[in-house]
């Protein structure tokens, strides 16, 4: 592989020819004409006149090179107790006949399809089918509620939803289709066909003219990948951003198949006939990029696991699963190994299942605090890897470069750039600051093949969000700094954006969700520190004059308001009345500030109590007086 800095620099040097060496490594059905060009509006294109198609890639290529007898997708589901496995072939055939029932009910290249859909294999396969056909893919996670999911459906435009019954989350069975259903009423755009894979567990209605089972949709004869250039869509991933619009991050055909390929031998070392294990869901940007197309690309075995790290059925479910698969790269979230911490921590020590396959484990999603990391690093007998990025990039920007060489680890730092990111950090003024001073993260452009080329039908606002703060650079929305030896840290967001369970929320949004009550003149929501979840939000309000309304009804009709309009997942559970917001002159809320008052409170639980269910009641009750007393000490 060559060394890091010799690659890292000239990544940085020479970029067009870098991408165009490491664009040789994959199936093109036409090479580039151009490996780097620039549109009419100035942005970036990387491959410029290939023509390839990703799903080719994913299964095709390695069918035809002699690996359709290797497994390309195991589906471990202990929710269901159910394990299945597909080889390339089979995922082949299944992929390819449903893509010739969508191709029968009219889907085309650049038409829109949305996913709504649990982690199960028809998931994988809607997407891939859809990449086939060059239809361009929408998954919105599963956790979202129909009105967030009416807002993807009116900015993409689906000609058709693919969805499931049900999911299910640990043991409850919660019913998608009554979701998918509300979600078209709420939108102003009505897709014409909507297909329901049923699952054993739940059958369902079907409207008719519009609905399908999704069997009578795969019964279909197989359709070829069709050619596509590198510049067309694969995808659009909707993600928060700082208002209750969510951001359409677009996805490359070429840039990314070659973003992929490269990131999986020089970010995690693992090669074809490897298995590679993400542990997220096929919602998220790491679903996108590490359940489904990067290890198919490569030629891994990929798992797709339906479950949670605890209760399914106790906090040993990884270790199960590493095992039994021989898996030998791991990626999860940070908050996941808290939520194992927290449940049993002497779990690893009891286990007996035997994990020597494991070599790497990798983090990413939000920042990996440091007690996490030393605990990981205690109990882990493999390099434990923070890595950052972002929907945005679609793979890691800084990391450890297993593939290349193994840097010492310092903790709360995600290493070094990854080649193709020129990373600075950026003074208000766009200056460069010395090392260990904070700033706000930017990457110089262009940034490397794979990141989002523009926002979906919205270039206006790709500029105005990333690219018009510092001239000639992408802004990252984080705050960090890098130190002597170049390591990067990363410090959390600067911006209205907060990451619960390393699920990306818009405190924005749900501000704007709190402001329309009828007792609320105004409100800011911070994300506060959270044992488990990394960060929760909590609200601040100030009532409106001769708003008589009790605090903890207020917060009942908050919280209720948030998970209806946003979904479970945004963990919105806290509310508190203050006389007033701290402002700066020009009127802008001081966030920082109430987030440091909130913070300040560290909760106190008596040693005494050891029955965890009334331990967490006392938790929840004391940090939400604390939190409280403390805005009011500081005389909000
Ligand atoms: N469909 C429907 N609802 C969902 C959902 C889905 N796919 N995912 C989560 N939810 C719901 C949960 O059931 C929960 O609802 P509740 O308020 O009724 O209990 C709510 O959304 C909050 O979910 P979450 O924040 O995930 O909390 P949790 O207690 O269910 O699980 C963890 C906590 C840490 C176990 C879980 O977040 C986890 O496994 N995270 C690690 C992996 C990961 O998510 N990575 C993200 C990207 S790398
Ligand atoms: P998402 O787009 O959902 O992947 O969220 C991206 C955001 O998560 C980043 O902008 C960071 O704020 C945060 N994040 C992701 N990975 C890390 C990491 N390794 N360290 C610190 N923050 C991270």
């Amino acid at each position: 592989m060559g060394t890091y800095r010799e690659m890292y620099d000239e990544s940085i040097r020479r970029p067009a020819q870098f991408w165009g060496e490491q664009a040789k490594k994959i199936a093109w059905f036409e090479e580039p004409k151009m490996i780097l060009s620039q549109d009419a509006r100035g942005f970036y294109r990387w491959f410029h006149g290939g023509k390839l198609n990703t799903c080719y890639l994913a299964l095709d290529h390695h069918v035809k090179t002699g690996r359709g007898d290797q497994l390309a997708l195991v589906y471990d589901s202990p929710v269901t107790n159910t394990k299945e496995t597909y080889t390339y072939s089979e995922l082949l055939d299944r992929v390819a006949r449903f893509a010739g029932g969508l191709r029968r009910l009219g889907l085309e290249k650049g038409d829109t399809a949305v996913l709504y859909m649990p982690m199960i294999p028809e998931a994988v396969i809607a997407m891939l089918a859809c990449a086939r056909l060059g239809v361009v893919h929408s998954v919105v996670f599963g956790g979202f509620a129909p009105h967030e999911l009416a807002i993807r459906i009116d900015d993409a435009k689906p000609k058709a939803m693919i969805s499931a019954t049900c999911g299910i989350e640990f043991k409850n069975l919660l019913p998608y289709k009554p979701l998918l259903d509300e979600a078209i009423e709420l939108a102003t755009h009505k897709p014409p066909h909507v297909v329901v894979k049923e699952r054993p567990m739940l059958e369902c209605e079907k409207v008719p003219g519009r609905d399908h089972y999704w069997r009578e949709v795969e019964d279909a004869d197989p359709v070829d990948a069709v050619e596509l250039d590198a510049t067309d869509p694969l995808y659009v991933l909707y993600t928060s951003g700082t208002t209750g619009k969510p951001k359409g991050i677009v996805r490359d055909n070429g840039g990314h198949a070659v973003a992929m390929k490269f990131s999986m031998d020089v970010v995690y070392d693992t090669h074809a006939g490897e298995v590679f294990w993400a542990g997220s869901d096929v919602g998220w940007v790491v679903g996108h990029s590490y359940i489904v197309y990067g290890p198919l690309i490569q030629g891994c075995t990929s798992i797709l696991y339906e479950g949670k790290p605890i209760r399914t059925p106790d906090a040993g479910s990884f270790w199960r699963v590493i095992a039994e698969h021989r898996v030998k790269t791991f990626f999860t979230a940070p908050t996941a190994f808290r939520a194992i911490k927290k449940e049993d921590p002497e779990i690893i020590l009891r286990d007996p299942h035997d994990i020597s396959c494991l070599k790497y484990l990798f983090l990413a999603g939000e920042r990996l605090d440091p007690p996490t990391y030393r605990w990981l690093n205690r109990i882990m007998d493999v390099p434990v890897i923070d890595h950052w990025w972002q929907t945005e990039t679609g793979w890691a920007i800084a990391g450890n470069p297993a593939g290349l060489e193994l840097f010492e680890t310092k903790v709360g730092s995600a290493t070094m750039p990854i080649p193709g990111y020129d990373v600075r950090i950026l003074d208000p003024d766009g200056r460069e600051l010395p090392p260990d001073e904070q700033g706000n993260v930017a990457i110089r452009l262009p940034m490397p093949p794979g990141c989002l080329p523009t926002l979906w039908n919205d270039d206006d606002r790709f500029e105005s969000s990333y690219l018009s703060d510092y001239e000639g650079y992408y802004l990252t929305g984080d705050g960090g700094y890098k130190d002597d030896d170049g390591y990067i840290f990363i410090m959390g967001r600067v911006d209205d954006v907060i990451n619960v369970a390393g699920h990306r929320l818009s405190t924005g949004e749900m501000e704007e969700i709190i402001g329309g009550h009828d007792a609320v003149a105004e409100c800011a929501v911070v994300g506060i520190d959270d044992d488990l979840k990394g960060q929760v939000p909590i609200g601040l309000v100030v009532l409106k004059d001769g708003a008589t309304i009790d605090e903890h009804d207020l917060e009942a009709d908050l919280v209720e308001r948030i998970r209806t309009k946003i979904g479970p997942i945004a963990c919105f559970r806290q509310n508190v009345i203050v006389k007033r917001l701290p402002k700066t002159r020009s009127g802008k809320i001081l966030r920082k500030t109430i987030r440091e008052v909130a913070d300040k409170e560290n909760v106190i639980v008596p040693s005494t109590i050891d029955d965890p269910k009334i331990l967490d009641e006392v938790q929840e009750s004391l940090s939400r007086r604390q939190i409280g007393k403390a805005l009011q000490t500081e005389g909000l």
